[in-house]
């Protein structure tokens, strides 16, 4: 039996259905609000509408709790594989044995690109933002298949989830002019991509367990978070019946923003800039709080977690793991723990349930890897690529989905009559 709430608007009342989730969240079903009262609700940044029903990640943000597919981040990111989380994220379960070496061995077969798509390195400037060079390389990926709509999904999703790879190495081996490094067959998802990146023609390569360690952990506390403002546009983009690639190609750019995925290059730019200035990081606490001051805390924040971000408390564990086996002594680590340490002791961010989010100790992880900090959000893209994936999918099955279009609250001019140019002041 649905449960029910009454609403009553000028006289008329409804019944509206109660829809109960698998965690007990709650959300009042609105699908016939306009038609039987006339009213549309507002709600700007749709900080309190739900967009679907999803069965592919749980956040408690009052409890700091992240979920996929009902198994807790804490536990994926000590175990898994990231091939593993993409696979689950998109299927629904972890895979076998058989099904793993042969989703692994697709992802291998697909990673190269074609050719031709290597003259689009050549035509970016040097100093080309390699988020601007991935957004556009993806949403170029479609016009080498032009069969996309009619090929079976799940090619597209190893096509992309193989490429991607391929196609951020290119673009950080471009933006140093160094050559490209092709991927090689007998090697994971992380190695193959830490091996594009860093190795060079004239010397033999081993990559580095740790590292190779510190990468699947950063790709799996990315993979996905619910309906977050990148995934949402990838939900957006898909419904419209665009293919896969654009719609990804879409979501890099919403994750390219500085309050989203762009906060992680941030972070790092905010902990050397208070390097700088004498590690005087208390003044850059005073700056985040101050009303006429644009400054943020680049990291703190989140729209749903009102205590700990689960993946920030993994990451800063990790973080100081990572520099101490690579024998890094990194002074803005010690900024970061600083900066947290005050800032969760002040009242500003207290009472505004500001902690460290995902990218707040990220950065600090890639650094000590030797990526640089305008590949940080490529990194991000790289991770959140199956969580997109998955919602897209999702997004596409459901028989409810219809093109995503909101309505608005009109607040213009009312009625007015054109004005010909010699009657105009
Ligand atoms: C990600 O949605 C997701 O799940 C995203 C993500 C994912 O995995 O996909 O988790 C990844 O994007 C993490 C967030 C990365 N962004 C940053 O670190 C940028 C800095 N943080 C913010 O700008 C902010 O906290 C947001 C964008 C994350 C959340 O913004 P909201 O929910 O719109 O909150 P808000 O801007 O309305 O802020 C509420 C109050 C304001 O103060 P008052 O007007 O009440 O006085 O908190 C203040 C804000 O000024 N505030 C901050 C702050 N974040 C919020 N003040 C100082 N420093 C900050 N970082």
């Amino acid at each position: 039996m649905t449960k029910k709430t009454k609403l009553t608007l000028e006289g008329t009342t409804i019944d509206l259905p109660i829809i109960v989730g698998s965690e007990e969240e709650k959300a009042i079903d609105i699908g016939s609000l306009r038609k039987e009262t006339g009213h549309i609700t507002l709600d700007p940044s749709y900080a309190n509408t739900g967009s679907c029903k999803s069965d592919i990640t749980f956040i408690d943000g009052e409890k700091g709790i992240l979920r996929y597919r009902g198994y807790p981040i804490e536990e994926l990111a000590k175990k898994a594989r990231f091939s593993e989380i993409a696979y689950l994220l998109i299927n629904g379960e972890l895979p076998n044995n058989n099904e793993l070496a042969d989703f692994s061995n697709q992802l291998t077969y697909h990673s190269l690109i074609h050719e031709d798509m290597k003259k689009f390195f050549d035509s970016y400037p040097m100093n080309a933002h390699p988020m601007g060079v991935l957004a556009s390389t993806v949403a170029a990926l479609s016009t080498f298949y032009p069969d996309v709509q009619q090929e079976p999904s799940n090619l597209n999703i190893i096509r992309i989830l193989a490429k991607v790879k391929t196609l951020a190495a290119f673009s950080y081996k471009k933006s140093i002019g160094q050559p490209l490094i092709y991927p090689m067959n007998d090697l994971s998802y992380e190695d193959n991509f830490i091996r594009m990146m860093f190795a060079v023609p004239a010397e033999e390569f081993t990559v580095n367990p740790v590292v190779s360690d510190a990468i699947r952990l950063l790709l799996i506390l990315h993979a996905d978070h619910e309906q977050n403002c990148s995934t949402s546009t990838v939900r957006m983009v898909g419904s419209s019946n665009a293919n896969l690639y654009i719609s990804i190609a879409a979501g890099i750019g919403a994750l390219w923003g500085s309050l989203h995925g762009g906060a992680n290059q941030r972070v790092i730019e905010m902990l050397g800039m208070i390097h700088k200035s004498d590690n005087d990081y208390k003044k850059y606490i005073e700056k985040a709080k101050s009303k006429t001051s644009k400054f943020r805390l680049m990291g703190f924040g989140h729209r749903v977690y009102k205590n700990f971000d689960p993946r920030a408390k993994v990451l800063k564990e990790s973080a100081a793991k990572l520099l101490d086996k690579l024998g890094i002594d990194d002074p803005l680590l010690d900024i970061a723990r600083n900066l947290e340490e005050v800032a969760l002791n002040d009242e500003f961010f207290i009472e505004r349930n500001l902690y460290p989010n995902v990218d707040f100790y990220s950065g600090i992880m890639y650094r000590a890897i030797g990526i640089p900090t305008n590949m940080f959000t490529v990194m991000f893209a790289l991770g959140r690529l199956p969580g997109w994936i998955a919602h897209w999918n999702e997004m596409k099955s459901d028989s409810k989905t219809r093109i995503y279009r909101p309505r608005q609250v009109y607040t213009g001019h009312t009625k007015r009559s054109f004005v010909p140019m010699d009657k105009r002041s």
